[in-house]
Parts: C-alpha cells; sequence; structure tokens
C-alpha cells in the first residue's frame, strides 16, 4: 500500500471525507487514497489502535486525517461519531460506508443469533449511517455516497447465504438513495468488489476463508 505525499490540487482538493471501516483492508487504503487526492479524511471504527495508525499514515505524508471510535451498529454512537467529525472539519461531501463483515458456514448451520449480527454490521449500519449522511448532505448543497456491497450481491456464493443476502440489501439501498436523494444533489454508487486479500477475506475475522478456495 503506497503512502505517498498528498497533492493539494488533487482531485478531491477541498472535499470532506467520512469513511466507516477505515482503520484496515480496503477503507484503509480507500482513505489513503482520498488523503493524496486531497480529501480531510474522518475515520469512523471500532478499531481505535488501527484506527489511528491509518490517521497517522495520513498525517506523515502531509494530509488531514482524524480517527472518531463509532460501533456502526449503534446509532447514539454513529451520530456520536458524526457529530464531532462536524466540530473538527465542518460539513462533508463524502461518506464511503465500508465497514463491514462476514460469515462463512453452512446455511443450516447459522444461528439466529449470526445472522442478528451480520445483518446488524453490514445492513443496519448502513441504514443508521446513510440515514444520517442523506439528512447532513441535503442541508449543505449534496455529496456523494458510495456503499460497498460485493460481487456477493449479484451472484451466489456456496456458504456465504447470510452475507450473500446483506451485500444484496446494501446494493438496494445505493439504488435508492440515488433516486430518493437526486433532487438533494446526493449521489449513491455501490462497488461491488470480488475477492480481496484483506482480514476479511483470509480468514481472520471469522475464521474460515470466503469463498475463493
Ligand atoms: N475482502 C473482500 O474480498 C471483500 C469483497 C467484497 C466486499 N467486501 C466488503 O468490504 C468491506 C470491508 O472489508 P475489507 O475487505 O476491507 O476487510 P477489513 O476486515 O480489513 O475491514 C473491515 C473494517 O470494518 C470495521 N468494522 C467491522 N465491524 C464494525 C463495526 N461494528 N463498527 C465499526 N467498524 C466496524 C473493521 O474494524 C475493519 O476496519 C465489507 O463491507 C465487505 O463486505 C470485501
Amino acid at each position: 500500500m503506497t503512502n505517498s505525499v498528498k497533492t493539494p490540487n488533487g482531485r478531491l482538493a477541498g472535499k470532506v471525507a467520512v469513511i466507516t471501516g477505515g482503520a484496515t483492508g480496503m477503507g484503509r487504503a480507500t482513505a489513503l487514497a482520498f488523503a493524496e487526492e486531497g480529501a480531510k479524511v474522518s475515520i469512523f471504527d471500532i478499531q481505535g489502535g488501527e484506527g489511528q495508525k491509518t490517521v497517522d499514515m495520513i498525517r506523515d505524508a502531509g494530509g488531514e486525517a482524524a480517527f472518531f471510535h463509532a460501533d456502526v451498529t449503534k446509532d447514539a454512537e454513529i451520530n456520536q461519531a458524526f457529530d464531532d467529525a462536524l466540530e473538527t472539519f465542518g460539513p462533508y461531501n463524502v461518506l464511503f460506508n465500508h465497514a463491514g463483515t462476514i460469515i462463512v458456514k453452512p446455511l443450516h448451520e447459522t444461528t439466529e443469533d449470526e445472522y442478528d449480527w451480520l445483518m446488524d454490521v453490514n445492513v443496519k449500519s448502513a441504514f443508521l449511517t446513510c440515514r444520517r449522511a442523506v439528512k447532513d448532505m441535503s442541508a449543505n448543497g449534496g455529496g456523494s455516497i458510495v456503499i460497498t456491497s460485493s460481487i456477493a450481491a449479484e451472484l451466489g456464493y456456496a456458504l456465504e447465504s447470510v452475507y450473500c443476502m446483506s451485500k444484496g440489501a446494501v446494493l438496494q439501498l445505493a439504488r435508492t438513495i440515488s433516486t430518493e436523494y437526486r433532487d438533494s444533489g446526493i449521489r449513491c454508487n455501490a462497488v461491488c468488489p470480488g475477492f480481496v486479500e484483506t482480514a476479511l477475506c483470509v480468514g481472520r475475522v471469522f475464521g474460515s476463508k470466503c469463498g475463493l478456495n
């Protein structure tokens, strides 16, 4: 992962971005890329140490960033993080809703608690985060939201039934926001990555590899 010096005239100069799940993996890579293009970056995550590491990498390269602890399944924590980020960098015009996780196991062995947990982390989090963001962005002249879905929203993967369900749900959320809030100046897109070697994919998150193997 590169950590090159920010260009003050980059494509995101003057933009303020919020990234959920920016402590590690693709979220960290995106935080570094946004900062390199000139955006001020707020990272919301549950991993304080790794989140601060991302912030330090950005600052060391001459960029601006701050970490705010938030469990994105909890409305109060999300709202507090948005309030703190607003106080730090002013109105934001970019949201990368990326935090998420996976469970890899046969459908018939998946418990109700596991279903609830995965839906909370992947789906409820997007509902809570985007609900707040569309309100703020509408009041501030608009912005751009990107939601991380997955190729698992389009295809069915063995052992990933609930994960596929969750990623289908957030893909639909992105489609809906893009129509419902277009007159408020808000664009919304989903990205649907294939397999990327991060903690999530190589099994450090839930003890078993996702469907690449
Ligand atoms: N890696 C892949 O192959 C792949 C493929 C398609 C989609 N995705 C999606 O990418 C996203 C992140 O995955 P990654 O591959 O970058 O892995 P990752 O595990 O490195 O990153 C996930 C980040 O989300 C954070 N997070 C998890 N639960 C949270 C919570 N409750 N509150 C706040 N933060 C929380 C983690 O701390 C971590 O920083 C997920 O939405 C995942 O579905 C990953």
